[in-house]
């Protein structure tokens, strides 16, 4: 083979598969790096030096290692045309209803976090259940083909509801419930921990879809008062960055969910209430849906309230027993007549 052709063969940089492939890695420096999240190269390359360093590796070394993970899977800087390439990457996951794709651009995104906020009962954790089956989905029914990760901080995820929800879509409920991969978080740091451990099991399970049900649940409970305000944001904060650098290293959709508290003012007058978590979730979270219910019992709107390119809109879906559907034209009469 002529030499030009060799070197265009070869990997731009060297590719590790894991971690203590790395030189200068051995095994007490990999177990030290598993123990603090980062077991897999993905991860590594989205740590930050100071992270390393908490974990008594040195400064030069930490840098080293993340500039090597880095390099493996080619993140740096990239020209605004490299940029579509890695756009092109992102994928979207089916909500269930046609109307909901639409109005936030086709679906849930991967590589960032979508958010749904709202009352109790409005739909926030159906709506959690009703992706964990869809991300199965093949790519041409509007699935990732991958499986879900569920931190559940309230106790409400259902099995039942799961095989019903498979069960409509003609998938099988054990092969389902399979792919579901599930924790229950018992509190904050607890729910902090989880996240962090995770990138192992969401590489090896070809988890596409992390589900927070309840981002902030724990927080709220546990962080009272306004001298606890600032810790619990910024503990806040450092869980929603983890969250999203897992969501872009593994290219997977982040949902969570959050309730609304009753606004102090009234400056919003069209919505009295306001999610938790102030700008900390806020400017994390790259979409914001409002979800509430109406007069129709099973209608719920969906209100998107924020998003990076798309307008504000809302539209009508429903909760059944199949799960989360589109609201039929006859229906939507019907619901308009009793308005
Ligand atoms: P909190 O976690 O309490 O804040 O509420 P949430 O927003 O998570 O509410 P959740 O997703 O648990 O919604 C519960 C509501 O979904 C119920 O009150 C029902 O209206 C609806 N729902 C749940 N299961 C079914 C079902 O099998 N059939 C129908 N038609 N509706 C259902
Ligand atoms: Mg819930």
């Amino acid at each position: 083979m002529p030499q030009k052709e060799k070197e265009k063969e070869k990997p731009r940089h060297q590719v590790y598969t894991d971690i203590s492939e790395l030189p200068g890695v051995g095994p007490a420096t990999a177990e030290k790096l598993r123990e603090i999240g980062f077991s897999t190269i993905e991860a590594l390359a989205t740590a930050t030096v100071a992270e390393l360093e908490a974990a008594g590796i040195s400064e030069r070394k930490a840098e080293e290692l993340i500039r090597l993970a880095r390099e493996s899977i080619e993140i740096s800087w990239v020209t605004a045309k490299d940029l579509i390439r890695l756009r092109s990457g992102i994928r979207r996951l089916t909500t269930g209803s046609k109307a909901l794709d639409a109005l936030i651009g086709g679906g849930i995104e991967t590589q960032a976090i979508t958010e749904f906020f709202g009352e109790f009962g409005s739909g926030k954790s159906q709506m959690c259940h009703q992706l964990a089956v869809n991300v199965q989905l093949p790519v041409e029914r509007g699935g990732l083909d991958g499986a879900a990760l569920y931190i559940d901080t309230e106790n409400t995820f259902r099995t039942e509801r799961i095989e019903q929800m498979a069960k409509y879509l003609g998938l099988e409920p054990d092969k389902v419930l399979e792919r579901i991969i599930y924790a229950e978080a018992y509190n904050s740091d607890h729910q902090i921990l989880l996240l962090e451990r995770a990138d192992k099991v969401i590489k090896e399970n070809n988890v596409k879809l992390i589900v927070v049900d309840s981002l902030t649940a724990h927080f709220r409970s546990e962080y009272i008062g306004r001298e606890m305000l600032a810790e619990r944001q910024q503990k806040l904060n450092k869980h929603m960055h983890r969250l999203l650098r897992l969501a872009r290293a593994f290219n997977a959709a982040a949902v969570v969910t959050n309730q609304v508290m009753a606004r102090p003012d009234e400056f919003f007058a069209p919505m009295a209430v306001a999610p938790v978590g102030g700008h900390v979730v806020g400017h994390t979270s790259h979409t914001r849906l409002f979800i509430r219910k109406t007069a129709g019992k099973n209608f719920r709107i969906v209100r998107l309230v924020s998003s990076p390119y798309l307008p504000e809109g809302e539209v009508l879906i429903k909760i059944t027993e199949n799960g989360i559907e589109d609201v039929e034209e006859e229906e939507r009469e019907e619901y308009g007549r009793k308005r």
